[in-house]
């Protein structure tokens, strides 16, 4: 079964009719009808309440069945600032139930493990308009890198009218196209609070820690309630200085972020980027800082870099003292970006380690603590024996229109 999903605002049903030609068998198209995909906000119920299931009750949550039982899925998606409009990331964070929370080690890199045997092939075409040259191989790595991280294979649709699969072939993330500036030392700096999630926030903590030492050099602006996002929106050319800190999804932006981030234009001042991650390894957030870089560029701001620290969802469950050693550094790094216009570049090396895991990494995933974690919280959700339910899975008849 082929299922496409046009995630475009603007539909294109002449493009259906040039894909199904171009397949001999059957494509299903599965309308949205123009609903709005809630965002993920990171509650973690499709692992450890409702093994497989989204708690979120909308379109997309209704699409799993046909995404879960189709050996390809073609999806069509909009473009703005110069990456994935977040409609599109929306999709893909809202994939995550389809995985498990146990990881495996693939190449120095953990991977979730699979819910189902088999995942369907992604195909992707995104729209080009307005968007550079740099942008675009931004985004193919992006997309590589979602269909890699899914463990399935992954191809481009260049052309809508005449399609045809271009491999997206794997790339390392290119980092480093944007040079790394400097600023005067800020009388504020603004930080934007990326977590989606309504509480138990690592981002959320690490900045409260933040405020208790700054006070007023820092204003932190939480993106979850949208109630002032015109206004910051609108701001964003008066304020100087501007931080992003976000938890990584799916090796990029949660998409309510990219939502925010759609809305600013070009302005003077500087922007530094703080992504942390679940993983303990920071290669998972190169392709997001590449696309940080274009990002930069796009809004004609100075660059000040981004820092990523990986290994951070265990945060919360740490005892106190543990958690503010782990939280020190990271705070750290920030009070000198604010006192000095710049990153220290040794503390960013320092927090960025392991870029990937090594034998100790490796001999930490075989003593299977991370899988406790995880059982433990299912078995306190009365979930353990659920853990493996598929439960998109399911016999279905379809009947086809021809
Ligand atoms: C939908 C989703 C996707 C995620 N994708 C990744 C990922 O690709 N790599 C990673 O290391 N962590 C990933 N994480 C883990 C988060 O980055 C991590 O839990 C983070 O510490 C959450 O921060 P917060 O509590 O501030 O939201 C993901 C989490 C969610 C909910």
């Amino acid at each position: 079964m082929k299922t496409l999903f046009d995630l475009r605002e603007r539909k294109n049903p002449a493009a259906y009719e040039a894909i199904k030609d171009f397949y001999s068998e059957g494509v299903r198209v599965f309308d949205f009808e123009d609903q709005a995909i809630t965002p993920c906000i990171g509650c973690w119920s499709c692992w450890l309440r409702t093994p497989g299931s989204c708690i979120m009750k909308d379109r997309m949550s209704e699409s799993y069945w046909d995404y879960v039982n189709s050996d390809t899925v073609i999806l069509l998606l909009d473009t703005k600032q110069g990456f994935i409009n977040h409609r599109g990331k929306a999709f893909i964070d809202r994939s995550i139930p389809h995985y498990h929370p146990y990881i495996k080690l693939v190449d120095g890199e953990a991977q979730h493990l699979s819910r189902y045997d088999k995942l369907p092939e992604m195909i992707f075409f995104f729209d080009r308009e307005g968007v550079t040259e740099g942008e675009a191989l931004r985004i193919e790595d992006y997309l590589y890198r979602t269909a890699y991280q899914f463990q399935t294979a992954g191809y481009l649709i260049d052309d809508l009218d005449n399609p045809s699969l271009r491999p997206l072939l794997p790339r390392p993330a290119k980092r480093g196209t944007v040079p790394v500036d400097t600023a005067s030392p800020m009388n504020k700096l603004i930080i934007y609070n990326g977590s989606p999630r309504q509480q138990n926030s690592n981002t959320g903590l690490i900045l409260e820690t933040l405020r208790e030492l700054l006070h007023d050099r820092v204003e932190i602006r939480d993106l979850k309630t949208r109630k002032h996002w015109k206004n910051w929106q609108q701001k964003f050319s008066e304020d100087p200085h501007v931080l992003f800190m976000l938890p990584l999804y799916v090796h990029s932006m949660p998409s309510h972020v990219m939502d925010f981030i759609e809305g600013l234009a070009p302005s003077k001042g500087s922007l530094t980027f703080f992504i942390q991650s679940g993983f303990p390894e920071s290669s998972q957030s190169y392709y997001l800082e590449a696309y940080f870089e274009q990002l930069t560029k796009r809004l004609k701001r100075v660059y000040l870099g981004t820092i990523i620290k990986g290994g951070v969802e265990g945060l919360q469950a740490r005892p106190i003292q543990s958690q503010q050693i782990m939280i020190e550094p990271m705070v750290k790094i920030i009070i000198e970006l604010i006192n000095t216009g710049e990153l220290n570049k040794d503390q960013l090396k320092e927090l960025g380690k392991p870029v990937r895991l090594g034998t100790i990494g490796k001999a930490f995933l075989k003593t299977g603590l991370i899988n406790f974690f995880w059982d433990r919280q299912l078995k306190a959700n009365n979930a353990y024996g659920l853990k493996n339910q598929r439960p998109h899975q399911k016999t279905r008849i379809i009947i086809e229109k021809e």
